[in-house]
């Protein structure tokens, strides 16, 4: 039999993946094949659940990958959730749609991209079909700004279809105001500030979760031209032997679903779009890469690449609990945006200032951390445009989200949002599915606590300002006895690494940035050094953004199959 040949094979079938798969294949004259490590997920409730979030979790469709021990934070290795399923994470995650601060994306273009929030904004709107929220779910607290959004592409975003009630949103909005914290009308609008509530990746008409199979691939099953390839682990490209300096990929070889190996060649391009925790993997086992991680497991280098697996980073979430003498039902998302004069007040200006002095120390300590692979003055420009986005473009760095508390007890989860610290992810051995040495050096650096300590400190501000501390009656989790109200930073930081957990937000592993700034992939993702390989996925996001990284990625992976679709016209 010989082997299958396509025009374009896509490694991942997730989020980005189905995108760009969808939007190649709308030309019948051009061949697509995903090749997808998990299986097709549309009847299984703990997806399509409005309120499942969690139920996935430790399923055989969760990777749910080991890190390393975090020696910054407790020494704990930490649980790294993915989903492995048609559809990728979109199939697990918490179905927040929300964009990022409009001067974010622009901060991309500092590192050797022209990319903007302006130039990115249609691709977010060409992906979302937003259902309108109806009058009831106005004055439950959906709002937003018509011109923020698109109406004709395929990924629903809507509020859910059972809303909290009971004026839950419009305590919550006093209660923010009283902290001083703005109603936001629409924090996907790239000014992300306030308190909101936010719509969802979810389908109100079917009371779905809306993942990227169902937005992307089951409705263009009937198209000739796209195949899908299920439980297909790849493994590694293959490369034409030509000796143009530029390495060609024709292939890619992976395992089927009975074990065997097989391959399918491509005559124009492998799409990489396995996930921020894989594709830089894939890259290494393909000979693409730091010559010092590769001659150590004798896997010849095909392309030197250094910056592989590097810049990962990352953001640490933290719950609290509280037991609450009202119950509300329904589904909803309520959250607190808060930027650095919120979090600092007078103090931000002096803050601001220690920071700035201390980037050449944290620039140190992440050579030290990671291997010195990204030079100290590479990583001084990289923090100098983080410092900036934090403390002169005043993006949101603090996410408070409030449960509404349901059987009694209320939950709310906060995480800082622009952590300085970076570690990196790569191959352990050759065996593409032996686990690999992943590393986000969570809280090297001590920004990131501060960051994180002033959240929580903030969170609790909110469960305890009225009218919200009406209805949420006492902290179970960490407690007044465990971290006591005036607990100094170094109480509050103990207890802050002994429950935190990784936000899944990982990017940056095969960075879209200049290659002096240690990039990976330039602004048309593809790979330095090869002709026909593109990454599209979170991988190339080069600083975390302020919101969730779903709706990005599927704006970058509109924007993407643009550019491949251009580049072979
Ligand atoms: P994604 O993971 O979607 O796709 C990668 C695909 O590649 C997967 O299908 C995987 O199985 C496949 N694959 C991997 N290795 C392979 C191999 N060797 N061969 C073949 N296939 C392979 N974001 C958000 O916007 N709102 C939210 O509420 C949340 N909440 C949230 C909760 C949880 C628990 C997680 C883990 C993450 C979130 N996120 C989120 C983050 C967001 O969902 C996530 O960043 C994106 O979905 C990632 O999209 P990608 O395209 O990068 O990879």
């Amino acid at each position: 039999k010989s082997t299958p040949r396509y025009d374009f094979i896509i490694v991942g079938g997730g989020s980005s993946g189905l995108v760009v798969a969808n939007r190649l294949s709308e030309d019948p004259t051009v061949s697509v094949a995903i090749i997808e490590a998990g299986d097709q997920v549309f009847n299984n409730t703990n997806v399509t659940s409005a309120s499942g979030y969690g139920k996935a979790f430790g399923t055989q469709i969760d990777w749910a990958y080991e890190s390393e021990a975090q020696v910054y934070a407790g020494n704990k290795t930490q649980i790294l959730r993915a989903g492995k399923a048609l559809g990728g994470t979109s199939t697990i995650n918490g179905m927040t749609y929300m964009r990022a601060e409009s001067s974010q994306i622009d901060s991309w273009k500092k590192v050797g991209n022209n990319i903007t929030w302006f130039s990115l904004l249609p691709y977010y709107k060409k992906s979302e079909y937003f259902e309108y929220p109806t009058e009831a779910q106005i004055s439950m607290g959906a709002s937003y700004l018509p011109e923020f959004h698109g109406t004709e592409g395929p990924l629903s975003v809507s509020w859910p279809t059972e809303m909290v009630g009971n004026n839950f949103s419009s305590t919550l909005n006093a209660t923010f105001q009283a902290l001083n914290l703005p109603w936001n009308g629409d924090a996907n609008s790239g000014s992300m500030r306030g308190y909101n509530v936010f719509p969802k990746t979810f389908d109100r008409e079917l009371d779905l979760r809306e993942d990227a199979a169902r937005a992307y691939y089951y409705p263009f099953t009937t198209r000739p031209n796209l195949d899908v390839y299920l439980n297909s682990f790849a493994q590694r490209l293959t490369w034409s032997n030509d000796n143009s300096s530029v390495a060609f990929a024709n292939g890619v070889v992976f395992t089927d679903e009975s074990g065997k190996e097989q391959r399918l060649l491509a005559t124009k391009e492998v799409v990489l779009s396995a996930g921020s925790l894989r594709s830089p993997l894939l890259l290494e086992l393909s000979g693409v890469g730091n010559p010092s991680v590769l001659e150590g497991l004798d896997i010849e280098v095909k392309v030197n690449s250094p910056f592989v697996g590097e810049n990962l980073q990352d953001q640490t979430t933290v719950d609290t609990d509280y037991t609450a003498n009202a119950n509300f039902s329904g589904a909803g998302g309520f959250i607190g945006y808060f930027n650095a004069t919120d979090l600092w007040g007078n103090s931000t200006a002096a803050y601001s200032k220690t920071v700035k002095a201390s980037l050449e120390r944290y620039a140190n300590m992440t050579v030290q951390a990671t291997g010195g692979v990204t030079d100290r003055e590479t990583l001084l420009k990289l923090f100098q445009i983080q410092h900036e986005l934090i403390f002169e473009d005043e993006v949101v760095i603090s996410e408070v989200i409030v449960n509404a508390p349901s059987s009694s007890s209320g939950l709310l989860e906060y995480w800082g949002l622009m952590p300085f610290s970076r570690g990196n992810i790569h191959i352990k051995s050759t065996n593409a599915s032996a686990p690999a040495a992943i590393n986000p050096n969570f809280f090297l650096l001590d920004y990131d606590l501060k960051q994180q300590i002033d959240t929580a400190r903030t969170a609790r501000k909110v469960a305890t300002t009225a009218p919200l501390s009406d209805i949420l009656t006492s902290e179970t989790t960490p407690g007044f006895d465990v971290v006591p109200e005036n607990a100094t930073d170094a109480v509050w930081g103990d207890w802050l690494k002994s429950v935190y957990r990784s936000n899944y937000h990982y990017i940056s592993t095969a960075a879209m940035m200049s290659k002096e700034l240690g990039g990976v992939v330039g602004d048309d993702h593809l790979v330095y050094g090869t002709a026909n390989v593109r990454v599209v996925d979170a991988s190339v996001i080069p600083f975390q953004v302020s919101g969730h990284l779903a709706s990005t990625l599927y704006a970058l992976a509109e924007r993407a199959a643009d550019i491949i679709k251009a580049s072979h016209q």
